[in-house]
C-alpha cells in the first residue's frame, strides 16, 4: 500500500509545486512508482514544471464526473518512467467535489502507487478539509519570513484537528546573504516555532526557477546538489 503525502502551506508561493515535482522525481529515481496529483483546481501548475502541459487529455474533474476512468487520466512522464501525473482542470471548478471523493481517490491511488504526492493550493480551512481527507502525511513548506512561519504553525494545528498527524516541514528559499539579525527569521527561530520534524532546506537558487519554467525538474539533473537534497528528503519522508 502506498503513502499519500500532501505538499501544502499556509501562504502562497512557498514552493509547494516545486517540492511536489522534485520530491516526486527524486522518489521515482529511487525506484518508487510515484504519482503527483495536482489539486490546484482551476489553476493547475504541476504540468508546466514537469513539461507535460501538452499531454493532458483527461483530468481529475473528468474522473469525478464519471467521464473517464481513473487510469485514463493518469499520464506517464516522458523521461522518468516511474513518475506519473494526475492533473486537474485548468480554468474550471469540479462541481460538488467533497471529502468523500478525495478519500476514495486516495484509497484507489494507494493501491496503484508507492508514493502519491498531492500538490495542494494554499491550505485554508475549506479546501484543506476536502483535500486532507484520508491523507497519510503532510509536508508543509515555509519560507524564511515571519508570516510564512506563523501560517505554518497554524496549518500544522489545523491538519492535526483534521486527522493528519504525520507532519513534516521544509524550508524553501533560504538565503545565506540575509542579514544576521532579527530582520528575517533565522533557522533557530524557525525550528523553535514549528514543532514538527524538519526534513530539508532548499536555498534560493535561480537554477530551480529556470528548471521549473523549462519543464525539466532540477532533481532530474543527476549528481547535482539539488538532486541529492531532494533525494535525501524523500528518504526522510518515506522511512
Ligand atoms: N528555491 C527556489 N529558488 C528560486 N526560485 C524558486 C525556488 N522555489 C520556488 N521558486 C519559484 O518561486 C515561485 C513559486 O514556487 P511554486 O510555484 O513552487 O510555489 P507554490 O507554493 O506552489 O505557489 P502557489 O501557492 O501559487 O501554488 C515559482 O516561480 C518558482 O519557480
Ligand atoms: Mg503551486
Amino acid at each position: 500500500m502506498g503513502k499519500v503525502i500532501l505538499s501544502c502551506s499556509g501562504s502562497g508561493g512557498t514552493g509547494k509545486t516545486t517540492f511536489a515535482v522534485n520530491l516526486g522525481t527524486a522518489a521515482a529515481l529511487r525506484g518508487l512508482k510515484v504519482l503527483i496529483v495536482d489539486m490546484n483546481i482551476g489553476r493547475r501548475n504541476a504540468d508546466i514544471y514537469l513539461g507535460m502541459e501538452d499531454r493532458i487529455l483527461f483530468d481529475l474533474g473528468d474522473v469525478i464526473s464519471g467521464l473517464c476512468k481513473l487510469d485514463k487520466a493518469i499520464i506517464q512522464h516522458d523521461v522518468c518512467e516511474d513518475l506519473y501525473l494526475l492533473s486537474c482542470p485548468q480554468f474550471r471548478d469540479i462541481d460538488g467535489i467533497g471529502p468523500g471523493h478525495i478519500k476514495a481517490l486516495y484509497g484507489a491511488l494507494r493501491e496503484r502507487f508507492d508514493l502519491v504526492i498531492v500538490d495542494c493550493p494554499v491550505s485554508v480551512s475549506g479546501v484543506l478539509r476536502i483535500f486532507s481527507c484520508g491523507a497519510d502525511a503532510a509536508l508543509m513548506l515555509t519560507t524564511p519570513d515571519y508570516l510564512s512561519v506563523r501560517n505554518t504553525e497554524a496549518l500544522s494545528e489545523k491538519l492535526e484537528v483534521l486527522g493528519v498527524t504525520e507532519l513534516y516541514y521544509a524550508i524553501n528559499r533560504m538565503d545565506r546573504s540575509y542579514p544576521d539579525n532579527d530582520a528575517v527569521p533565522d533557522l533557530s527561530f524557525i525550528t523553535k516555532s514549528i514543532n514538527v520534524p524538519l526534513v530539508g532546506i532548499i536555498t534560493e537558487d535561480i537554477t530551480i526557477h529556470s528548471a521549473n519554467n523549462s519543464g525539466c525538474p532540477i532533481a532530474l539533473v543527476s549528481g547535482s546538489d539539488m538532486a541529492h537534497r531532494f533525494s535525501d528528503m524523500v528518504a526522510r519522508l518515506i522511512n
